[in-house]
């Protein structure tokens, strides 16, 4: 039988006669309230709410007026007591008021713990800067961590990519650090040629470099799927500019590449005009100027009209009208042959962009540096 079941009954029915006998079911009572409020502070609840809940339902437990065990305790064994046991009874039913009165039960409230979060939470620094130790106040409201953002040059990546997702091409990467072979060679471009130089590109040994292009995962997508061929390469390159408002030792570029039979340049202007146009909007035209990469031929720049003054000139197109795009050209018959593709059978075109310079375009950024400096206040505006 518990002490619950002991209370509905009369100390006569428990038979119960003399003081010991009272004594010890008081004893089991006092044990009991105390056993209840250790658990309930040991348990701590998940959240405020359901602490005042929990606390409460124990108070009214013991001292509700109405059906709480002290009442039924006045009731069923104070009350009915015989004249013997009255004052024994009486004595100990005002110590357990008393002692139930000093666990605070309404004040139990504010000391209980609030449960661990099921998944765990990121701690909270729980000293100052100086490294003092601070109490943890659990009624502090919680830290709100601002949400970041995309960074404006990823999305001038994404932006671009799903462009030429949609007309077929798919996505290809290769490494940042890469050969010689790759970065220079194979792009045709000749032990002489001024980029190599050590001033311009980054040596890990007189074979390895970090690339200073995309241009090298042409090859690399050559050797690993033939022809035909479309793909777009997004990624990091790495050159030895000294940081200016263009310039930055670490930039993005996208490479675009075509390859199949019978492809010629009025599918690269068509492409990159289209491209143009979804990017800047309809109206912008395009302009293809002759120019020379090694790994190209015949090679050109392409510019678009200004989108903002179209054409008439103003701040975004330092008044010429016209925006420098990127680098584009037929694919040289020679790197067609070191990606091991039959440049009888097939023909390609290819482009290289700079994403970050895209970017300042777009948002009218007059300095590169801002992308990469990590100022908040720069890149919560995007
Ligand atoms: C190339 O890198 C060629 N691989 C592009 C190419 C690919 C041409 C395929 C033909 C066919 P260029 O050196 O011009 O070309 O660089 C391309 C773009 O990268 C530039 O227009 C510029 O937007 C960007 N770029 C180059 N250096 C930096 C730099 N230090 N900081 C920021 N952007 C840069």
């Amino acid at each position: 039988m518990t002490i619950y079941d002991k209370i509905e009954r009369t100390l006569q029915q428990l038979g119960v006669s003399d003081a010991r006998g009272v004594e010890s079911l008081f004893a089991e009572l006092q044990k009991t309230a105390e056993q209840e409020r250790a658990e309930l502070v040991s348990r701590g609840a998940p959240d405020q709410p359901q602490r005042d809940r929990l606390c409460k339902a124990l108070r009214d437990r013991w001292l509700a007026r109405k059906g709480g065990v002290l009442s039924r305790v006045d009731e069923n064994w104070l009350k009915p007591a015989g004249k013997e046991l009255k004052p024994v009874v009486g004595r100990q039913f005002n110590d357990l008021r008393r002692w139930t009165a000093s666990l605070e039960f309404e004040k139990l409230a504010e000391a209980l713990p609030l449960q661990e979060a099921p998944v765990k939470q990121v701690e909270l620094p729980l000293t100052t800067g100086a490294g003092r130790a601070v109490p943890r106040d659990l009624t502090l409201p919680g830290l709100r961590r601002p949400l970041g953002s995309v960074h404006p040059v990823t999305r001038m990546q994404r932006e671009i990519e799903d462009i030429f997702l949609r007309l077929g091409f798919w996505i290809e990467s290769g490494p940042e650090i890469e050969s010689t072979y790759y970065n220079f060679d194979a792009l045709n471009i000749p032990e002489s040629h001024p980029s190599r130089d050590d001033w311009d590109t980054f040596y890990i040994d007189a074979k390895t470099v970090l690339r200073t292009h995309t241009s090298p995962v042409q090859i690399r997508a050559m050797e690993k799927y033939g022809a035909p061929l479309y793909i777009i390469i997004p990624g990091k390159c790495y050159r030895h500019d000294n940081p200016d408002a263009t310039h930055y030792p670490m930039f993005h570029q996208i490479e675009g590449l075509a390859i199949d039979k019978d492809i010629t340049f009025a599918d690269l202007k068509g492409t990159l005009d289209f491209f143009a146009k979804m990017l800047f909007g309809e109206k912008v035209r395009t302009r293809f100027q002759p120019s020379f990469f090694p790994f190209t031929e015949p090679s050109g720049e392409v510019a678009v009209s200004c989108f903002v003054c179209d054409g008439q000139g103003c701040r975004v197109c330092k008044e010429s009208g016209w925006i420098e795009l990127m680098g584009c050209g037929m694919v040289h018959p020679q790197v067609l042959r070191y990606g091991g593709i039959d440049p009888d059978k097939y023909s390609g075109w290819a482009f290289g962009l700079g994403v970050d310079r895209f970017a300042m375009v777009k948002h009218d950024i007059n300095d590169i540096q801002l992308f990469f400096q990590g100022d908040v206040r720069f890149l919560e505006q995007f």
